[in-house]
């Protein structure tokens, strides 16, 4: 039987104590993510294939309820700020919840009809990501950024479509500020 449990989740580091599982992507996993391949490449091969994003999770199969944290890296591949892969879920009735505690960026979310919608990240902006809205985390900032997700246990991930096609908008660096940018690449 689950009992109740205090999770101690630490809002600079990230870090969730107990956590049950933990996964990080470094860029080299994301090939195919970022607009441009020769930058990540660069980029590779500049910083030994430096680790973009951790994830921390509080998760058990028997409870509706999961959370965890993702801890973003700051950085850019070319112009393009570091990012996560992105994916809607499986389950098409499941939202999420993005609860910043550090650091700036952006949340990129593209309905299935093709509306694309930004929430800012920042400490105190808890983003609500309705059901079947992809949804892609940017860090913008100079600093890790970490957030707390809430989401059902079973929501699944869908990469497929965000891999296939990217999303419509990029965020990008342009005169020192983070700006949304059409994707010349969107399948
Ligand atoms: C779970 C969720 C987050 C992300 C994490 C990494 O539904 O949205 O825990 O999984 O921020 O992003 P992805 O999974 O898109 O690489
Ligand atoms: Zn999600």
């Amino acid at each position: 039987m689950l009992l109740p449990e205090g999770v101690v989740i630490d809002g600079r580091t990230g870090s969730v104590t107990p956590s049950t599982d933990r996964y990080e992507k470094r860029l080299s996993d994301l090939r195919g993510f970022f607009r441009d391949d020769a930058a990540l490449d660069r980029a590779i091969e500049a910083g030994g294939d430096p680790i973009a994003y951790e994830v921390f999770d509080f998760r058990h199969a028997d409870s509706d309820l999961a959370f965890g944290t993702t801890i973003m890296m700051p950085g850019k591949v070319g112009v393009e700020f570091y990012l996560t892969r992105g994916h809607f879920h499986l389950r098409k009735e499941c939202g999420e919840a993005y609860y910043t505690q550090s650091g700036e960026g952006l949340l990129l979310l593209e309905s299935r009809a093709g509306e694309t919608r930004t929430v800012e990240m920042k400490p105190g902006v808890c983003a609500f990501i309705p059901p079947d809205w992809g949804h892609r985390s940017i860090n913008t900032g100079k600093d890790k950024l970490v957030f707390v997700w809430f989401c059902a246990t079973d929501a699944g991930h869908d990469y497929g479509a965000i891999k296939d096609r990217g999303m419509r908008k990029l965020v990008v660096e342009r005169d020192g500020k983070p700006a949304l940018v059409d994707n010349p690449n969107f399948a």
